[in-house]
């Protein structure tokens, strides 16, 4: 656990994102996947707002995920099992980095086939709180013509980073534009934010 968190950090600190392959224990992968098909079975995922939850029509052009949001009240022991990997890791940022984070929000996103999220940054205009954006995806056997590839927009680079099962992905929210690439098969994930705010 440790190790992967180490290997996150160095990997943000040297390169601006940073990312750990098995983030999430396979079974655990497994099981937050279904919970995430369940809930799309029982169509309980809701088309995705841009800003501040404001659903307006022209944003299905920008993206066209579907989501439902994490409740820590609500949620089974595999969410608890989610969360606790969260907080150690939080426990690990705030110690070695002194990253001051207090809370975070997550959701779960399913973008079914021909979905995408055009180029962005996450953090609102009109809230500085989101301080770091961080996703783990949950799908298994991904492979290459699968789409949906994360697109980092680097000063002078681009980088493509395929969504498979387990994989952590982790950047500061305020500053790296970013963009999801059209899938072609339901594409999984849990995407959340750690905040600087209670
Ligand atoms: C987002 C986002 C990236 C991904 O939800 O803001 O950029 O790979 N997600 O799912
Ligand atoms: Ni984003």
């Amino acid at each position: 656990m440790e190790t992967n968190f180490e290997e996150i950090i160095s990997c943000f600190l040297e390169r601006r994102v940073g990312i750990s392959n098995d983030f999430l224990p396979v079974e655990l992968a497994g099981h937050l996947r279904n919970n995430l098909l369940r809930l799309y079975k029982n169509e309980a995922l809701k088309l995705a707002g841009i800003g501040n939850n404001h659903l307006l029509s022209h944003e299905k052009e920008i993206r066209n995920d579907k989501i439902f949001w994490l409740q820590n009240e609500n949620s089974d022991q595999y969410e608890k099992a989610f969360f606790d990997l969260v907080d150690a890791f939080v426990l690990h940022l705030n110690r070695t980095c002194f990253a001051g984070i207090k809370s975070y929000e997550f959701h779960y996103a399913m973008y079914e086939q021909g979905a995408f999220y055009k180029k962005h940054i996450d953090q609102f205009k009109t809230d500085e709180s989101r301080a770091f954006s961080m996703i783990v995806y949950l799908n298994e056997g991904w492979k290459v013509g699968d789409g949906g590839e994360l697109k980092i927009y680097h000063a002078a680079t681009i980088e493509i980073i395929s969504p498979k099962n387990q994989k952590c992905v982790f950047f500061k929210s305020d500053e790296l534009p970013h963009e999801v690439l059209v899938t072609n098969v339901k594409r999984m994930s849990i995407t959340g934010w750690l905040k600087t705010t209670l």
